[in-house]
């Protein structure tokens, strides 16, 4: 017993030193280990899960909303998630982990199913992901305008350029994103 106690705290002493020594490379273009990759991404799920289960879903076929959430989506999101017709941005090539490509995602078609990622993808997009970049958007946004953004990122998959573009020129309301302004100005 004496033994194991000894080796552990010599080990995690050894471990200790490592990290402080540097070894560890925090480099962006440095990827996990696969095991650690899997382990991240349940953490990840499960967290996300646990917060986002009681989660009541407003309806999500509404029209304005789609609107405003293509409006906000185009403003806010397209430099990491990128856009249908829309060309590989600089940003999202240099993400790690790299943010997913909504468009390209296969259409969601049981109902169970697109109710549980309006949950996730509602709690994630107000709360954002711990080192990941991905923001918070709640600390900006009510939730109202969070759904609609929710709504039009699960209307995204496999939407043509055309429609994109529609749904953005549909959004003739102005939105103050612009570099330095303050959303609520
Ligand atoms: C600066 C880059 C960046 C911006 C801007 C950004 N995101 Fe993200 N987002 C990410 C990254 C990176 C991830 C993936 C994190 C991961 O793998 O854990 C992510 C994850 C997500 C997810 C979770 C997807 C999933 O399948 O789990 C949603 C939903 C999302 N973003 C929506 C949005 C919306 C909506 C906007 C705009 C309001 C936005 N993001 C803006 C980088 C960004």
């Amino acid at each position: 017993m004496k033994l194991i106690v000894s080796l552990l705290t010599a080990l995690l002493l050894i471990g200790i030193i490592a990290l402080g020594s540097g070894a560890y490379n925090m480099a962006a273009t440095e990827k996990h280990w696969a095991i650690t990759e899997k382990i991240i991404e349940w953490v990840r799920e499960s967290s996300i899960e646990a917060r986002a289960k009681d989660l009541e879903v407003p309806p999500l076929d509404d029209a304005s909303a789609l609107v405003t959430g293509a409006e906000h989506y185009d403003a806010m999101c397209v430099g990491c998630h990128l856009a249908p017709g829309r060309a590989q941005t600089e940003l999202a090539l240099g993400l790690y982990p790299q943010a997913p490509v909504f468009h390209k995602r296969e259409p969601l078609t049981d109902a169970t199913e697109i109710l549980d990622h309006a949950r996730e993808y509602f709690w994630v997009i107000k709360n954002g992901l711990k080192m990941t970049a991905m923001p918070a958007w709640g600390l900006s946004h009510d939730d109202d305008v969070i759904w609609a953004m929710t709504a039009f990122v699960l209307k995204i998959s496999g939407m043509t350029p055309q429609r994109y573009e529609e749904l953005i020129i549909g959004s003739n309301e102005g939105h103050a994103h612009e570099e330095g302004r303050h959303p609520h100005e």
